[in-house]
């Protein structure tokens, strides 16, 4: 899928035009370069025959233990679990959109953590998106409407 993408912190522009500033890093328009192949689908990942798991599924829940009335959006990369092998091979963050705006990057520490994640969400209206970063494999997204 082709987008734009920053030189500086890879974060991937989901609109059609860079944006003026990185919301993730604050680079500039003029850091950002376009991509034929910034973003990989379910149906490249399937292409490929990657044994490793890259696209991030997306769970919404409407009841949240933590924070009454909010949307839970859990996150985990790969239907089979991506693999988090310090130095080799792992997931290094995953960006989260909500209608084609940036709303979060969560890192991971491979020693530490599996790639999986939980956000609450004020909202239970619109496209919610995520991109999966490997450092072998680059990145790869999952849109899901959430509920009315
Ligand atoms: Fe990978």
């Amino acid at each position: 899928m082709k987008k734009f993408v920053c030189k500086m912190c890879g974060y991937v522009e989901l609109k059609d035009a860079p944006p003026e500033k990185c919301p993730q890093c604050g680079a500039p328009a003029s850091q950002f370069e376009e991509k034929e192949d910034a973003v990989k689908t379910q149906e490249d990942e399937t292409e490929s025959g990657l044994k490793e798991k890259h696209v991030p599924e997306i769970t919404v829940s409407g009841v949240c233990s933590m924070v009454p009335g909010c949307v839970d959006a859990h996150i985990k990369i790969g239907s089979v679990l991506h693999p988090m092998e310090p130095e080799k091979h792992w997931i290094m963050f995953v960006d989260v959109y909500l209608d084609r705006e940036f709303i979060s990057r969560i890192k991971f520490n491979p020693a530490c953590l599996n790639p999986a994640v939980s956000l609450h969400l004020k909202s239970s209206e619109g496209e919610f998106a995520a991109v999966s970063h490997c450092n072998l494999h680059g990145n790869y997204i999952a849109q899901q409407q959430l509920a009315r």
